[in-house]
């Protein structure tokens, strides 16, 4: 079982790029299973219904979001009836919309996709560690294949949940800084590791947006609207490997598919 996980789609140049390789991709035998982030698809801010859609149809599997899931007002109404669409677990608990779905998938088994945001210089939200030490204790069926998303801005804060985790899931992968790290591993007890998946979108910007705006902005400190870039695009994240009896991981590879 090959699982690609995908770093954050930035805007309609991160979903040309994605359109453009998971077809593909999957007709190849490449990947079997798609994770993506999409919190940033729609203009760079948020996902609408009818891009979770469009994702879903050209070969996503899970969709996940950060703390940009409500930028797009209809997501608060329209994200209970989106089944693959998963926000992180440790917000309100009042808040629609749910923090981890399962998948059955022929001849492997259940995927469980968890979506966990950090707390390190984000908005507030509950302990990223006790929630998923009670999600895990209760709430997800033993025989689950899981992966978790850490969306986070620290790399250290990261790095202790992949360890804090370790072992009792099958992958922990980082999102939100949208630079791909080259920490790709597999921990100690066994779970596959990254600190950031990066970023499918343009990359000749500031994370996605673009490179004059945000240099404004630094210099000036003025309210600046910030466009989504439009050159150097890549999709980016990892394929991971998972023994189809032992369901553990055998191998964790960083991609970065250009397309233009
Ligand atoms: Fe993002
Ligand atoms: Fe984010």
């Amino acid at each position: 079982m090959k699982i690609l996980m995908v770093g954050d789609i930035v805007g309609s140049p991160g979903r040309r790029a994605f359109t453009r390789v998971i077809p593909e991709m999957k007709a190849a035998g490449k990947v079997d299973f798609v994770v993506v982030n999409a919190e940033n698809s729609a203009g760079g801010r948020g996902c609408t219904t009818s891009i979770a859609e469009e994702l879903l149809d050209v070969g996503a599997d899970v969709i996940t979001l950060g703390d940009h899931v409500w930028d797009q007002r209809e997501m608060v109404k329209e994200i209970d009836m989106l089944e693959r669409v998963i926000r992180p677990a440790n917000l309100a608990q009042t808040c629609p919309g749910r923090g981890h779905v399962s998948v059955e998938v022929d001849g492997f088994g259940l995927i469980t996709v968890i979506m966990m945001m950090g707390r390190a210089f984000m908005k507030p939200c509950e302990c990223p560690f006790r929630a998923i030490d009670s999600l895990l204790k209760d709430q997800i069926p033993d025989s689950s294949l899981i992966l978790c998303e850490i969306h986070a801005e620290a790399t250290a804060e990261k790095v202790i949940y992949g360890r804090y985790v370790d072992g009792r899931v099958g992958a922990v992968v980082g999102t939100h800084t949208h630079v791909q790290t080259s920490d790709d591993r597999l921990l100690p007890l066994g779970t596959a590791y990254i600190t950031d998946l990066g970023m499918t979108g343009p990359k000749d910007s500031a994370i996605g947006r673009d490179l004059a705006s945000c240099t404004d902005m630094m210099i000036t400190g003025m309210p600046t609207r910030f466009e989504v870039a439009k050159n150097d695009v890549s999709l980016e994240g990892v394929i991971i490997e998972f023994d189809d009896k032992t369901r553990k991981p055998l191998s964790i590879q960083r991609v970065r598919e250009p397309i233009d």
